[in-house]
């Protein structure tokens, strides 16, 4: 098969396409013929800074295809059967960039008639999102249609892959969505995808917006910024409100005002998709697939999330352009 694979950390150059024979399922994985491999920021921090336990990884967490065979202990039924992966590479060499991969068979997960494209988007944005939409104290644990009917959501960064995944989550539950950006392009993205209100934060001030949608402030705000917009977030918490913190700001610092958090008894919650607590990250996989399969979640520029499509041998390209922050998803097709 062919495959992306890296020897060393560092730049996008360190990847290497190669041939290498198909991997044999272990007992309890499956394997899986790839369609598409979805690229994350995690993937390109991975690449610079992880050590390289089996002296050689294949990138990609997230991605989409078709089961070829399965391990002991596996059901056989399963063959033929579309699935979405989620987490192949963690703490594991094999990745989704690469024709095949093998997974735990509790990480592919059933696609339906759903796209690939749309699969190999679903794994580390939206459990990040889910997450962020239900770690509250206030928060139901699982999320359908309904389940956030009386809350208002703002999505700090609505044109991001987290952000937009918790705005399509968010607006699939019923809740109100508020999101922030940074131009007009981003804006009709964040709308696209669902925000009923949508704040340029370098044209207005997001408090004073905000305020006007929600008097009383806030249910959860999912923070893709959290060092350069707290003090925004701290005067806009409802009673009992969460700000979820799933980005570090390039390893930024956060002071809070204990008496104005205190009062609403607020909390902040910091999140990270690899080491979240066992039942969540179940339910949240249980949520996703859900969502994805009743039409909840959709991608694409009229979801506000353009796809960038690459070729396998254009894996670095890939790479390197959600290292420039590109707007929108990067795909890596396996089978070109
Ligand atoms: N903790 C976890 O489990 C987890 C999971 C996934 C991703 N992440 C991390 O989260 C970060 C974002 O990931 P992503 O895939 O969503 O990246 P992305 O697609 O590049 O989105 C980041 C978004 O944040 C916006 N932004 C930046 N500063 C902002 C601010 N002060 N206020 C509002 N919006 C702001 C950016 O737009 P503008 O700059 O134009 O505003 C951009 O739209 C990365 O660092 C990634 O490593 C963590």
């Amino acid at each position: 098969m062919k495959a992306i694979v890296y020897e060393h950390i560092g730049d996008p150059s360190v990847l290497h396409l190669v041939d290498r024979p198909v991997p044999e399922p272990d007992r309890g994985e499956v394997l899986v013929r790839v369609a598409y491999s979805g690229v994350n920021p995690s993937d390109w921090k991975m690449r610079r800074q992880f050590p390289l336990p089996a002296g050689w990884q294949i990138p990609g967490q997230d991605g989409a295809g078709v089961i070829e065979a399965v391990g002991e202990g596996v059901d056989q039924d399963l063959v033929g059967e579309r699935v979405w992966l989620w987490e192949a590479a963690w703490q594991r060499p094999w990745g989704t960039a690469a024709e095949y991969t093998v997974v735990p068979v509790r990480q592919a997960v059933r696609l339906g008639d759903a796209s690939f494209e749309l699969g190999a988007c679903l794994g580390i944005p939206f459990l990040t999102a889910h997450r962020c939409l239900t770690a509250g104290e206030y928060l139901p644990d699982s999320l359908r249609a309904g389940a956030l009917s009386d809350h208002t959501v703002l999505v700090q960064g609505g044109a991001g892959a987290v952000g937009n995944a918790a705005i399509q989550l968010a607006a699939w539950a019923d809740a109100c969505v508020i999101a922030t950006v940074s131009s007009a392009e981003k804006a009709q993205l964040a709308a696209a995808a669902g925000a009923s209100v949508v704040i340029n934060y370098r044209e207005r001030d997001v408090v004073e917006e905000v305020r006007k949608v929600a008097p009383d402030g806030v249910h959860t705000i999912v923070e893709v910024s959290p060092a350069r917009n707290a003090a925004t977030d701290v005067q806009l918490l409802h009673h009992g409100g969460v700000v979820c913190v799933y980005a570090d700001d390039g390893g930024g610092e956060v002071t809070l005002p204990i008496g104005p958090l205190v009062v609403p008894n607020a909390r902040w919650q910091f999140v990270l998709v690899y080491t979240l607590p066992k039942a969540a990250k179940a339910q949240a996989v249980v949520d996703v697939a859900a969502a994805a399969a009743q039409g909840g979640i959709r991608v694409g520029e009229e979801a506000g999330l353009p796809l960038h499509r690459y070729p396998l041998s254009a894996t670095a390209a890939a790479h390197q352009a959600v290292e420039d922050s590109v707007v929108g998803k990067v795909l890596v097709s396996a089978s070109e």
